[in-house]
């Protein structure tokens, strides 16, 4: 069953949104090489806490950390580690989660470390994009498939492939709740969307072949084949002609904005 919040719940996740988008855009600007992931997750538990949130993915299904920080062929949920440096030509996806009220926010870019090769930058643009294109089919009366289809067909336009083993989600109260949005899909298949529902979109797209596999440490997902992967999510509200980009944050510092 997908929820529709009311305008008291839209209010409590437009302020976890909104933490979680001002901390990543802090965090964006210390990703350079030599910096240590750990660092990274210390500073973005600190950032949380001072804007009176509380992390989200902290403890979530006994994941260790606040922020995940997924480098290179690494998908999503890489654990920040005080042994993991990040190098010259990375390109480096920060995910984080907020509580606000009892009410949840959720987002994530990638950002590059130093030079990267122009593989890598086309990438990012490509699945920051997706999430751009994803977002404009959202609106009242529109079909989940619709949003779906626009992250693959841009994905694949550009040669590249979608995660199908991970998707978005419908948010609010819960981190994770109905609908489930794959980064594929048929246009005009699936649930209608109405105004006020809440939703993550998150595209995950990599340079190579489909397929994913789980580390041992139970949670960082990888590419199979080795590629470079990159993931960008925001937090939204079904609104009658469009929607409400929750996660946007400070003025001008949004991303995936067409
Ligand atoms: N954005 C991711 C998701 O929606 C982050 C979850 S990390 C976890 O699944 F640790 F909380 F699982
Ligand atoms: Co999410």
């Amino acid at each position: 069953m997908v929820e529709i919040k009311s305008a008291a719940e839209l209010e409590k996740m437009r302020k976890a949104s909104s933490i979680v988008a001002e901390v990543l855009v802090l965090l964006k600007d210390m990703v350079r090489p030599g910096v240590l992931t750990s660092d990274l997750n210390a500073f973005a538990e600190k950032e949380i806490r001072a804007r009176g949130g509380e992390p989200a993915f902290l403890g979530y299904r006994g994941y260790p950390a606040t922020l995940c920080v997924s480098i290179n062929e690494e998908v999503v949920h890489g654990i920040p580690s005080p042994s993991r440096k990040i190098g010259e030509g990375d390109i480096v996806s920060l995910d984080l989660g907020c509580v606000w009220r009892d009410y949840y926010g959720d987002a994530a870019l990638t950002v590059a470390a130093g030079r990267i090769s122009k593989e890598a930058a086309r990438l990012m643009a490509v699945t920051e994009r997706s999430l751009a294109e994803a977002l404009a089919q959202v609106r009242d009366g529109a079909k989940l498939g619709d949003v779906s289809h626009a992250v693959e067909s841009c994905a694949s336009a550009a040669g590249f492939s979608v995660v199908r083993e991970f998707t978005g989600h419908g948010i609010g109260r819960r981190l994770h709740e109905d609908p489930t949005i794959p980064n594929y899909g048929r246009p005009g298949s699936g649930i209608t969307l109405r105004e006020g529902m809440t939703i993550a979109i998150e595209p995950m797209v990599c340079a190579g072949r489909p397929g994913v596999e789980v580390k041992e440490d139970g949670w960082t997902a990888v590419t199979r084949d080795g590629a470079l992967s990159a993931h960008f999510e925001h937090t939204v509200c079904v609104k009658r002609g469009g929607c409400e980009i929750l996660s946007a944050g400070p003025a001008g510092t949004a991303w995936a904005l067409i």
